[in-house]
């Protein structure tokens, strides 16, 4: 049996239902959740050595690829690759291309349309055959738990009805460095499994497909992130990013959060798809580590061993965003990462982060930041916020940056962008 959104009910997971739930809590976030409707769950478990286990949110039985991994179904009424597998893949390959059609396209109904999704359907036929096995482009390897998911760009959007989610552009933030080319973009193929060679092999495949159809390649990273113990069931476990903190441990996971914050119920056209962003953060590791312990735990507001806030307790303890010291002082700094980002304090939604590590050389490497919300406005007012004073800011620069509507998910009977291009 392999993983589906369709086998799984529309929640996406019944496994997810058991899961323990640790409420957000203190005076802080009491006041704040009031405001914004949410409960926010904390969780958190070290990393351990590599092991072999099968990723959280695989199949039991499906074909086994060279890393010892399931399949994860391609087909569902979501798209793969946003919370499925549970716990993320250690390998991405992201690609942003230009779709044909240059210059503004026309208005709604035009051949601009109609191009791109006839591009789109076949792309994501392509996806399919990689992801079923036995397709030459893998030289023979297993496809194991690989995942294509595909998004279009505003622009592509916008041809369609510039009322949908999706089809706005995200804004200039502060501390980018990036020529045109790495900023926004038409399409998004985000190719994750547990073997690299197999996302290398299947990234390289889709890649010669589009070229030949006359799609441009914007830009392109590949991302890993560090192994971590399998998952408890339905829970993404963080993984420990290039600064050595834990990653990933404020999230939506189970059934009901990533039905209010991550998947559009409305309109039909875009039902079962997402908005993701995604930019490239380049990080002045060196400058960060060369802190003392203290100064990169206030940054974040967490323990780097544990991921415990400063505000006490263990991993699983909720910020307390209000408690202080007996000097009167913020146990989470103000400028704290953790405080900054915290939807408490932003007024928006929580969105789901599933990024990857990228290493392109001594001076550019950081955090591939992918997240996925039903709102860009969740994105914006976090990252404007991070803007207005985030000490962890100080050390990453943007060097590309897009939004992308993840299309509703697809099968052989329902193509790839049937409900947005029809
Ligand atoms: C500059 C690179 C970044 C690094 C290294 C980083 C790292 C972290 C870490 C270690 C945490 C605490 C653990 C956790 O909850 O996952 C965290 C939390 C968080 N980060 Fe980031 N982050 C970065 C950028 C961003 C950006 C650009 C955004 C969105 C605009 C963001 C949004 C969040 C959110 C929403 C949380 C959870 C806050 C909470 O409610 O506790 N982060 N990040």
């Amino acid at each position: 049996m392999t993983t589906d959104s369709t086998q799984l009910g529309e929640s996406g997971g019944e496994q997810r239902l058991s899961r323990r739930r640790a409420l957000a809590k203190g005076t802080a976030s009491t006041v704040a959740a009031g405001i914004t409707g949410y409960v926010v769950a904390a969780r958190a478990r070290p990393t351990a050595p590599p092991a072999a286990a099968p990723q959280a949110g695989a199949s039991r039985a499906g074909p086994r690829s060279a890393a010892g991994t399931d399949t994860v179904s391609a087909r569902g009424s979501r798209q793969a690759g946003v919370d499925r597998p549970v716990q993320p893949q250690q390998h991405v390959a992201l690609s942003v291309y230009d779709l044909p059609g240059a210059g503004r396209p026309d208005a709604p109904g035009s051949d601009f349309v109609h191009r791109s999704g006839k591009l789109v359907t076949g792309l994501g036929t392509r996806a399919l055959m990689l992801t079923q096995g036995g397709d030459a482009a893998l030289g023979g390897l297993p496809p194991g738990d690989v995942t294509v998911t595909v998004g279009v760009g505003p622009r592509v959007v916008a041809a369609v009805d510039s009322s949908l989610p999706g089809a706005r552009e995200l804004p200039e933030f502060a501390r980018e460095d990036m020529p045109d080319s790495a900023r926004g973009g038409d399409l998004m193929v985000q190719v994750c499994a547990s073997d690299p060679q197999v996302v290398t092999l299947a990234d390289g495949a889709l890649r010669a497909w589009l070229r030949e159809r006359s799609a441009a390649p914007r830009w392109e990273q590949y991302g890993f992130r560090t192994p971590t113990q399998r998952a408890q069931p339905g829970h993404p476990a963080p993984v420990r990013n290039l600064l050595g903190f834990l990653d990933g441990m404020v999230v939506p996971s189970t059934p009901q959060e990533l039905a209010r914050e991550v998947w559009l119920p409305t309109p039909a056209r875009v039902r079962g798809g997402t908005v993701a962003v995604v930019r490239r953060l380049r990080l002045d590791v060196t400058r960060f580590l060369a802190q003392d312990l203290d100064q990169q735990e206030r940054a974040i507001g967490r323990r780097r061993e544990d991921g415990a806030p400063l505000s006490g307790g263990g991993p699983d303890t909720p910020l307390d965003l209000g408690a202080k010291s007996a000097q009167g002082r913020y146990l989470i700094p103000a400028m704290a990462h953790a405080r900054r980002a915290n939807p408490n304090g932003t007024g928006s939604g929580l969105m789901l982060r599933r990024g990857y590590s990228y290493a392109n050389g001594p001076d550019d490497r950081g955090l591939l930041f992918i997240c996925f919300q039903r709102e860009l406005r969740t994105f914006v007012a976090t990252q404007q916020r991070l803007d207005d004073g985030d000490e962890l800011s100080g050390f990453a620069t943007a060097t590309a940056s897009a939004t992308f509507l993840v299309l509703p998910g697809f099968s052989a009977e329902r193509p790839l962008g049937a409900s947005l291009f029809s």
